[in-house]
């Protein structure tokens, strides 16, 4: 079964008139979610490598065009020839295909709440999207959502965040322990948010929705170690808000919860360990289409085994016939342009 959106799960895969499309039945358990960040060129071996997958549902965690304007026709040609890309339309007429936005799509390298065309870039997101008119993303502020698919005892929830809109200014300085990361410093400043209250507040009830694992997409990376990159890392307040509401809800058997994020463009696996829960992973997939030129990765207490710095995919698989002390077997993988597993860890 899916919520909110058996409508919307429909008309994604109905409207465009794509012969390969077919109906979702919400009603079958998701086996594999494939998901990727940062997209820069509709012509790239990453990108037929990903058409060439299996998937159930598929996730764009932002930087799904590089609009970096305040200029709305800008922007609105650029997500035009996305839209209209051989790769785009068959993502669409695949699966279901969910998408939120990092800073590049939002608007502007690095930009949070403060940058100038956020309500245009919204529409223009959500028509990108073929968001339908009476979707409750038109009538809120930023593009964060939930989806539920399967069947109970098999439910997957996918809750995408919006780390753009309502992200405070962050906190820049020179920080002696971090090498080439970037020029942002953590700020303890409660007055700073990352998701702000009405989408916490959202996020919160989110988490009441009965599911047997959730998956949390954030265009940035939520677990990695503070970098002077973006990253949850530059708020701890926020961060350890999101920890305590994971526990709470993996502490009362509502679900294992699992992390995805992008941005870097370098891939990693974060782990973080907690007392009495299990593992906290957070897959970081990105970029689709470009490769990092930015130097050597910064320093991850958390990460498992090495970074990958060239185009790259992630996949989920979800076992539901095979269950761990803490829910369906679930295999990450990252998969390289020629289709190379660079990741895979079983948890
Ligand atoms: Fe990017």
């Amino acid at each position: 079964m899916i919520f909110r959106h058996a409508a919307l799960a429909f008309l994604l895969l109905l409207s465009g008139g794509c012969a390969t499309r077919r109906a979702f039945d919400g009603n079958q358990p998701v086996s594999v979610i494939a998901f990727g960040s940062c997209i820069d060129t509709n012509s790239h071996p990453m990108l037929d490598t990903f058409l060439k997958q299996h998937w159930d549902v598929a996730v764009m965690l932002g930087d799904n065009i590089y609009a970096d304007t305040t200029d709305a026709a800008v922007m609105r040609a650029k997500y035009e020839e996305r839209k209209h890309s051989p790769f785009w339309q068959s993502l669409r007429s695949r699966a279901p295909l969910l998408a939120t936005w990092d800073d590049h799509d939002f608007g502007w390298n690095d930009s949070g709440a403060n940058y100038a065309m956020k309500i245009e870039s919204q529409r223009l997101f959500l028509e990108f999207m073929d968001e339908p008119a009476d979707s409750e993303r038109r009538r809120r502020e930023g593009v964060y959502d939930s989806y539920v698919f399967g069947p109970p005892g098999q439910r997957v929830q996918i809750i995408l965040l919006d780390t753009r809109y309502f992200r405070s200014v962050l906190s820049t300085g020179i920080h002696n322990a971090v090498p080439s990361g970037g020029r942002y410093v953590p700020s303890t400043d409660t007055n700073k948010t990352m998701l702000g209250e009405t989408q916490w507040l959202w996020l919160e009830k989110q988490f009441q929705v009965p599911a047997d694992l959730r998956l949390i997409a954030s265009s940035i990376q939520f677990i990695s170690e503070f970098s002077g990159a973006e990253a949850w890392a530059n708020m701890p307040n926020e961060k350890k808000r999101m920890l305590d509401l994971v526990a709470r809800t993996e502490r009362t058997g509502r679900g294992r919860v699992l992390f995805i994020s992008g941005d870097r463009h370098w891939a990693e696996l974060s782990r973080l360990d907690r007392p009495g829960l299990p593992p906290l992973y957070d897959l970081t997939s990105s970029a689709l289409t470009q490769k990092h030129a930015r130097g050597t990765p910064t320093p991850n207490q958390y990460r498992e085994g090495s970074t990958y710095h060239d185009a790259n995919m992630g996949l989920i698989f979800i076992d539901w016939d095979h269950r761990t002390a803490y829910g369906p077997q679930i295999t990450l993988r990252l998969l390289d342009a020629a289709g190379g597993v660079r990741i895979e860890k079983a948890i």
